[in-house]
């Protein structure tokens, strides 16, 4: 047991003017004095919010930590932060994720806390709290809100976004009626929770259990079963300890926990949008990740979950068959799992899964009979992409893994939709589609536009997938022959700005290479008259975000918020 005071003493324990200016006001809601006298102070940090459907059920799981702090002899206080909701926020979520995270940061730092528990479920919600939490680097454990039941309609199981262009098509060809549309968007989504197919949220639930910052079977307990709100209560109940423990984060975040996360990112068929929030989350916590360490580490791992959006089941069925412990046993039978990697429950990771049992192998496949056999990321780089890009080659057309075709350029996302009903668009199936000003700097916020449409054209003809390029990323519960996050992105100025309708491209995933074969001299002229588009914004967050935001390879964090300031007590307030 650590010696060390607790932090909240330099506020509660004070007996002066300032001790009890400290504690009277917190007074008013009737704690009584032994509140102030040495109990772990534990910061539930929450997103809840009515704009983030996702995490509108956190009021309830914030309290079941609560019951879990108060067991524990700690001194609950929760406290908001921004939310953010991927399905209401534009121009897109991400914009707002490193805000978010100042946001957690400097909560945790100001306030009297001694540890924190991260209430986390959509998307960027997970990302920016346990980026903000690397920062101040407390105790701290984070807990997921969990996914939906899965969605039912008319007796078929539909997954969250699944089915949604399909039936806007119907609609539209007057195929459905209007009502069966609108009971289609009750169907799917009928529960609390954040979506149920192994997009981002989920998988980002998934490498907050691998990462260790998670109690086991974090991932996939659906948000309305009970277990959920057990969960929560444990680790209201651990945060305690790991306070007294001073079992900081940055002792859970170390490099072979990240070595670990992008192992399961592979055995789960992850979203793409991981390896933009692990590498923030490593920069924030002063691990040298990088982008070549996905593709390395990825190598030769065996997707096992057969989840949407490539598979056939959801979240509620993986947590039935046994949840991310399976998988990470699995993993660690192969000998691709640290085992001695720290866990929050103070265990090393193997201790907590390696009884783990599956319970249909639908579900979780074996090693042996994989329902993918490779499932890393590849990590593309070129004269196009001198910075890296990404494709998930298991997303992707096999007989496009390797080809050359001439580029279709659209200058922003606006052309693209201009462009891809116009029956005139000079394209075929061969072609490559580039889109630029879709990165940090150019959407702004790297927005989920990656998969871009196929046209009209194409789509009469039967065409279901083609090379698509861009400094964008794609959403979670998207797949296609899709090379994402290229950088530098176009707006920074990178060679994807450069690239004009009619250069031919080469990609080559087993070569990892994204060429332009235009030599260096046009690159060169083309460079010379290029102009930047205009800045997204001239004041307030946009300004500072397009100013200060990295490129993808390094996280899309701002650049002043990389690294960590720890804990220190600030002055005090009067
Ligand atoms: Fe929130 Fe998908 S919209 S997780
Ligand atoms: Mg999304």
């Amino acid at each position: 047991m650590s010696e060390k005071p607790l932090r909240s003493q330099a506020w509660f324990g004070r007996q002066d003017k300032m001790g009890f200016y400290y504690r009277s006001f917190l007074k008013n809601r009737g704690f009584p004095q032994d509140q102030f006298e040495g109990k772990p102070v534990i910061g539930i940090c929450n997103t809840w919010s009515e704009l983030n459907p996702c995490n509108s059920h956190f009021r309830t799981i914030a309290e079941h930590v609560r019951y879990g702090v108060l067991e524990a002899g700690g001194f609950p206080l929760e406290f908001p932060v921004s939310s953010l909701g991927e399905v209401t926020m534009r121009p897109t979520a991400m914009l707002y994720r490193n805000l978010a995270a100042m946001d957690v940061e400097e909560a945790i730092r100001a306030h009297p806390l001694d540890g924190v528990v991260l209430l986390m479920g959509c998307d960027k919600t997970t990302p920016a709290l346990i980026m903000g939490a690397a920062s101040a680097d407390l105790p701290t454990i984070g807990v997921s809100g969990g996914p939906q039941l899965r969605g039912m309609y008319r007796g078929q199981a539909i997954g969250s976004g699944t089915n949604i262009i399909s039936m806007s098509e119907q609609l539209r060809a007057g195929e459905i009626t209007l009502a069966e549309f609108h009971e289609a968007e009750a169907a799917m989504n009928r529960s609390s929770g954040h979506c149920m197919t192994m997009g981002t949220a989920s998988t980002m639930a998934s490498l907050v259990e691998a990462l260790g910052v998670g109690l086991p079977e974090n991932a996939a307990i659906p948000a309305v079963d009970a277990r959920r709100n057990e969960l929560a209560r444990m680790a209201g109940r651990r945060i305690v300890q790991m306070v007294r423990e001073d079992l900081v984060l940055s002792k859970i975040l170390v490099r072979e926990a990240f070595e670990n996360a992008i192992r399961t990112l592979g055995a789960i068929g992850g979203s793409t949008n991981a390896v933009v929030h692990l590498l923030a989350i490593a920069r924030r916590i002063g691990v040298d990740l990088t982008l070549d360490d996905f593709d390395r580490l990825g190598r030769g791992v065996h997707c096992l979950v057969d989840l949407m959006p490539s598979g056939r089941f959801l979240m509620e069925d993986f947590y039935y068959a046994g949840g991310l412990p399976v998988v990470l046993r699995t993993l660690g039978e192969q000998g691709l799992l640290h085992r001695d990697a720290p866990t929050v429950n103070g265990k090393p990771i193997w201790e907590n899964v390696r009884g783990a049992e599956c319970w249909n192998r639908e579900v979780i496949t074996t090693w042996e009979a994989p329902f993918k056999p490779e499932a890393g990321m590849a990590i593309l780089r070129g004269n196009l992409a001198p910075d890296g890009a990404v494709i998930k080659p298991s997303a992707a057309a096999p007989e496009l893994m390797r080809h050359t075709g001439r580029a279709v350029v659209f200058e922003s996302i606006e052309a693209l939709h201009a462009l891809k009903d116009d029956e005139a668009l000079d394209i075929d199936a061969s072609c490559i589609m580039v889109l630029k000003n879709c990165g940090p700097k150019g959407y702004p916020g790297m927005a989920e536009v990656g998969n871009m449409p196929i046209p009209k054209v194409l789509l009469r003809q039967g065409v279901r997938d083609m090379i698509r390029i861009s400094d964008a990323r794609m959403s979670g519960t998207a797949y296609g022959t899709v090379v994402l996050h290229v950088a530098p992105e176009a707006a920074a100025g990178g060679p994807l700005a450069l690239v004009r309708n009619g250069d031919r491209i080469t990609l080559d995933v087993a070569a990892r290479s994204l060429h332009l074969h235009v030599d260096d001299a046009e690159l060169a002229a083309r460079r010379a008259a290029w102009v930047p588009p205009a800045p997204a914004a001239t004041r307030g967050y946009v300004k500072m975000y397009v100013d200060h935001v990295q490129q993808a390879n390094e996280g899309a964090d701002l650049d002043f918020l990389v690294g960590r300031s720890g804990s220190p007590v600030p002055r005090d307030n009067h």
